[in-house]
């Protein structure tokens, strides 16, 4: 195992990401670990992240500098090695003009941590601070025209400093440096694999658990399928899943998760039909918060209502992501504002005084999918496109009425429909369509119609986070424009949403 210390990079989630890539299993911590956790976590080697302080500002992070003294081998990055630089004794300054993107990084020779890479490649700078002078023991490996210590290392004590930073791909020798790390330096083995993950968290959930009883709320999207399956598979019907149906689901779409996952799969799934609570107390509400806010609260009701039935629980299991929990904790993480209050199956009450249960808690998305697919999940619900939590409610904007639901529900099949044909359903990261709250004139068979105006959204997007419209080829469009006019009763318009985000979000409301 690899320790990451979280120094508040942009760039740590890409770290642990390069170290799984080496089939290396890795952790995010924060600077106030102990030296005497790390010791009792055992890793291999330990990386110190970059971040965006300078190492003499007061409140900048600091990690236990007994750390340097475990035997463990240590590589700091950026600021990370400039944190271990000042603590044994060396001088960072601030000097000259900040560096920042490339430069032609020179090593000293191609040995160790440089085994294999050229004596000049370029690599990717982002610091404000230099390096001065180096602790005793130090020698530097390599340079730029900028920075002299560019890398060093105490090759005796392992300890090695790179100012660049090897994570990102505009370094062009970058993960041959990481992987000279993690197999030559730390000695780590290959042995983090969706298998090897699998099992060992089938052993921990049943030890976990015991003869106790656990609940989870099913949304059928990805994430709390695969943790369905996993804790299905390690502690069997002890694990009650409950899948509310909203009323505000797609079509067909309760029907389709009981046949994959409760016939095929065999899960101990209650459904629950609460269609008429919520659209009851939907009924006339057009503001999205508030959409948002009914929504939520009732689901939480319906699902400790449920669980209430199911007598003596322990656990509530949750398919939380990584990267929600590197969120979570970010050393600079403070409370950003609220664009939209998120609804879904993982923020349930802390009042209902379960232990919680997060087999993916240390996965990426594309890590999940490869688990789903090591456990057997179907490919169609595997590769699933992201649904929210509120599913068609805000996506119909303006007040949400059973025939409202029907046309969007049809318009979402056909298009969900023409998208897979053509091929482009998994290159996108979600496609739908949004009903807006205008009616427009048209003429159909010499006929007047005022009917529906329909958007179609179609985004790419690596997380969410950012998002570009996608540039679907205008005959393809047409022909889907084309067929919900002629086939979905109620619509007479259909428009193409050009908006990235940001500035807009990827839904509507
Ligand atoms: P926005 O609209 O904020 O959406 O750009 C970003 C991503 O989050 C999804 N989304 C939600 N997911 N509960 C969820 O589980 C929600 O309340 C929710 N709202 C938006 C959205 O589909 C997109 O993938």
């Amino acid at each position: 195992m690899i320790l990451i210390i979280d120094f508040g990079s942009q760039y740590n989630q890409l770290i642990a990401r390069r170290v799984r890539e080496f089939h290396v299993y890795c952790q995010i911590e924060l600077p106030g670990i102990s030296a005497e956790e790390v010791k009792a976590l055992k890793p291999e080697g330990i990386i110190l992240s970059g971040g965006p302080a300078s190492i003499y500002e007061k409140n900048s992070p600091k990690a236990d500098r007994g750390i340097f003294d475990l035997g463990i081998p240590v590589l700091g990055i950026c600021y990370g090695m400039q944190f271990m630089v000042a603590a044994l004794g060396g001088t960072v300054q601030r000097v000259g003009k900040r560096e920042y993107g490339f430069a032609e990084l020179e090593i000293k020779k191609s040995e160790g941590f440089f085994e294999g890479v050229k004596k000049k490649s370029s690599c990717w700078m982002s610091h404000g601070d230099s390096i001065t002078k180096l602790p005793a023991g130090f020698k530097t490996t390599a340079s730029t025209a900028n920075t002299k210590f560019a890398a060093a290392a105490y090759a005796r004590k392992k300890l090695f400093g790179v100012q660049y930073h090897p994570e990102v791909v505009h370094t062009q020798m970058g993960k041959k440096m990481l992987r000279n790390f993690l197999y030559n330096v730390c000695g780590c083995k290959r042995s983090w694999t969706m298998k090897s993950f699998a099992k060992q968290s089938i052993e921990n959930i049943r030890e976990q658990v015991g003869d106790k009883k656990a609940i989870l709320g099913l949304s059928g999207g990805v994430d709390s399928s695969v943790a369905a399956v996993l804790i299905h598979n390690s502690i069997g019907k002890k694990l009650t899943c409950i899948f509310v149906d909203n009323g505000l689901l797609r079509k067909n779409e309760a029907e389709k998760l009981k046949i994959t996952l409760k016939r095929h799969l065999h899960l101990n799934i209650r459904f629950v039909n609460a269609r008429t609570q919520f659209l009851k107390a939907l009924a006339g509400v057009t503001d999205p918060e508030k959409k948002r806010k009914i929504i939520g609260r009732i689901f939480i009701q319906v699902f400790e209502a449920q669980a209430r039935k199911i007598r003596e629980v322990d656990f509530l299991a949750q398919g939380t992501l990584y990267p929600d929990v590197i969120e979570s904790v970010s050393v600079f993480g403070g409370p950003t504002s609220v664009i939209k209050s998120h609804h879904n199956v993982g923020g349930l009450p802390k009042k209902m005084k379960l232990k919680l249960i997060e087999p993916l808690k240390y996965l990426f998305k594309d890590e999940v999918r490869l688990l789903g697919k090591e456990l057997g999940l179907p490919e169609d619900l595997i590769w699933r496109q992201p649904f929210p939590g509120p599913g068609l409610a805000i996506r119909i904007i303006g007040e949400i009425t059973p025939r409202r639901l029907n046309i969007l529900r049809n318009v979402d099949d056909l298009l969900l429909e023409e998208i897979k044909n053509a091929g482009y359903y998994k290159k996108l990261w979600q496609s739908f369509g949004v009903l807006l709250p205008i009616k427009s004139v048209g003429v159909m068979g010499d006929q007047r119609t005022y009917e529906n105006i329909v958007a179609i959204r179609a985004v790419t997007s690596k997380d969410a986070m950012t998002a570009d419209w996608a540039r679907l080829p205008h005959k393809f469009l047409g022909q889907i424009s084309n067929r919900i006019i002629n086939e979905v009763k109620g619509v007479n318009r259909v428009v193409y949403d050009i908006s990235s985000k940001p500035p807009s979000t990827i839904e509507w409301e």
